[in-house]
């Protein structure tokens, strides 16, 4: 636009310049003068054009402002409750679904009538195709959304009725890509709360982690870069081992903890997560089947609904879809 603006206005001067050169009796125009002319015509559009170009960028500002104020609108749904209750000191992370339904959009549910109970300590697996529920299953016990019908207790206790600082400090998540900030090492694992480095290195050194981070360039004060793109993935990965060590969480979830990690990672990641499942309640999440067939409890999940429940000889056993997946993966192997 600031081109066509540029071409009439040259024109236009051109025109003025001819005619006030017709009063101007018999005079030709000389070369330097022409070239000022299309030098000071220059000086005049530039700044004009500089003008439509801070314009644009404007606009683009505009539409950013417009979009934020949308986000910031958006009411909050997922609330602390007005009275608070705590979680009983001697629970040890019992998780109790009672007939929970759930869908992202209403009336769409993507789980459906779910019981079941965890027993503090357990090792619990959830398996099941892609799309199944599985990780909705995580988002509600972590309250990142809300069951539609039924609800959720933690230690008897339903989790709308803890504050969500308290139901974060007592569930621990570890999920299959790591999300790390730009910060230090120690940052990353305190998460800005009040941890002494002591404490960062005796998490570290209690899931084995201790002697990477040690390796590090600057140890445990390597700067980490945005999402940890100076870490690999089974490096961030045992980052976040530590990170969960330190809270001590009473119920840890896996949720595809160990997929992208090749085998000798996932051997020192599996070694470190033994560690750190002791005396703890777990609910892994994988897909491969050989790495949770020593569980205690398998949950089978398919569409939504709880079809098979119980170990893994017992499911073998029953010849129902836990036993032809598993059968499909030996024969994969
Ligand atoms: N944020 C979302 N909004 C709308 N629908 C979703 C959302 N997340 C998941 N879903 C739908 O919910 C269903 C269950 O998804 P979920 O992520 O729980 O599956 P999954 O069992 O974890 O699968 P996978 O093994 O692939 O991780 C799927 O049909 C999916 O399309
Ligand atoms: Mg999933």
């Amino acid at each position: 636009m600031s081109a066509t603006l540029e071409w009439i206005s040259l024109v236009a001067i051109a025109g003025v310049l001819w005619l006030g050169g017709g009063q101007v009796a018999n005079r030709q125009i000389t070369f330097g003068e022409l070239s000022a002319f299309v030098l000071f015509a220059r000086q005049i559009f530039d700044p004009l054009r500089q003008l439509a170009e801070k314009f644009t960028v404007l606009q683009s500002g505009f539409t950013a402002i417009e979009r934020i104020t949308a986000i910031l609108n958006e009411p909050i749904e997922i609330r602390d409750p007005e009275h608070p209750q705590t979680l009983p000191g001697h629970g040890r992370g019992e998780v109790r679904f009672e007939g929970v339904w759930f869908g992202y959009k209403p009336d769409e549910y993507v789980l459906r009538d779910l019981n079941f109970v965890i027993q503090p300590g357990q090792k619990v697996a959830i398996v099941g195709p892609t799309g199944a529920g599985k990780s909705s299953i995580i988002r509600l016990l972590t309250r990142l959304y809300e069951p539609s019908r039924g609800r959720i207790l933690i230690d008897g206790v339903d989790i709308r009725d803890l504050t969500q600082m308290e139901l974060r400090r007592c569930v621990g998540v570890i999920l299959q890509d790591a999300f790390l900030f730009s910060g230090t090492v120690v940052d990353n694992v305190t998460l800005g709360e009040e941890y002494d480095l002591e404490q960062v290195m005796a998490a570290a050194k209690s899931v084995n982690v201790h002697d990477f981070i040690a390796g590090l360039a600057d140890g445990y004060q390597t700067s980490v870069r945005q999402r940890g793109t100076n870490l690999s993935g089974g490096q961030k990965q045992l980052l976040a081992l530590a990170r969960a060590a330190i809270r001590q969480p009473r119920i840890l979830i896996l949720d595809e903890a160990t997929a992208s990690l090749d085998v000798s990672t996932e051997y020192t990641v599996q070694q470190a997560l033994e560690v750190l499942l002791r005396d703890r309640t777990a609910i892994t999440i994988a897909h491969r089947l050989s790495t949770i067939r020593h569980s205690d409890v398998i949950l089978v999940l398919k569409k939504g609904e709880l079809v098979e429940i119980g170990s893994h000889e017992d499911l073998v056993a029953t010849n129902g879809l836990y036993a032809s997946l598993y059968a499909l993966e030996m024969m994969a192997a």
